[in-house]
């Protein structure tokens, strides 16, 4: 069984001292930090952009895996990369020209990635599964953190492990939503090599990060 990576998502942290929240998951074992940008029109939720991320990139040496759930989306990759973003994923509902954001990801010295929606179907990805570094598999209606995870994105999931296998290349597989204790090991064995959480991570205050994190890997070991 692969070893998972585990990306938490600020959107759970403490708004007021999110350097301080990054430090301590990255003291307690994240591999990576998962950021939401929302934008209100995109998705019903308001985040923060590049200039939040560009003041929090000194907190941890981790990747920044972020996650952009806004429209348009080219205009401000170059902001992006600036401030230290190391994955831009964006959803191909984002803009009319999914392939040329991709180039552009690419071109800014990012590593792109793709979001699906628990409504999308998987084969969006085939004409650009040579151009990404990252499938995001949607595992709730993106917006908010703490929502139940939606069982019928597992065979989406297999469906993504088959076709990342096919191309050879190192593409993580992740998910995101509603993954917790009881459902990452379901996701893992249907072929995630990445799993997104905010509440499961961030609940019980930093003395719980740890073990919060450890839990999630639970299934990653047997
Ligand atoms: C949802 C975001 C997620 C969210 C996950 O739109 O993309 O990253 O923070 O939160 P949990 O783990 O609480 O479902
Ligand atoms: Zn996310």
């Amino acid at each position: 069984m692969r070893d998972v990576l585990i990306s938490p998502s600020i959107l759970s942290a403490d708004f007021a001292k999110l350097g301080e929240e990054i430090r301590a998951i990255d003291e307690a074992g994240a591999d990576m930090i998962h950021v939401d940008v929302m934008d209100g029109h995109f998705v019903p939720n308001l985040t923060f952009g590049p200039p939040v991320i560009e003041k929090l990139r000194p907190h941890s040496k981790k990747p920044f895996d972020v996650h952009l759930m806004m429209s348009p989306v080219d205009p401000f990759i170059e902001d992006f990369a600036k401030a230290g973003a190391d994955i831009l994923t964006v959803h191909p509902e984002a803009g009319p020209h999914i392939h040329r954001t991709l180039q552009a990801i690419r071109a800014a010295g990012m590593k792109p990635g793709v979001a699906i929606n628990p409504g999308t179907p998987a084969d969006v990805v085939d004409p650009i599964i040579d151009d990404i570094d990252m499938i995001l598999v949607m595992s709730v209606n993106p917006g908010f953190g703490g929502q139940s995870f939606i069982e019928s994105q597992l065979r989406k999931i297999e469906m993504f492990r088959r076709k990342i296998d096919e191309t050879g290349r190192d593409i993580i597989l992740e998910v995101d939503g509603g993954l917790n204790p009881a459902t990452a090991p379901r996701a893992i064995d249907a072929g995630v090599s990445a799993i997104v959480a905010g509440s499961a991570v961030f609940r019980g205050g930093p003395g719980e990060y740890a073990g919060n994190i450890a839990a999630l890997r639970g299934g990653a070991s047997n």
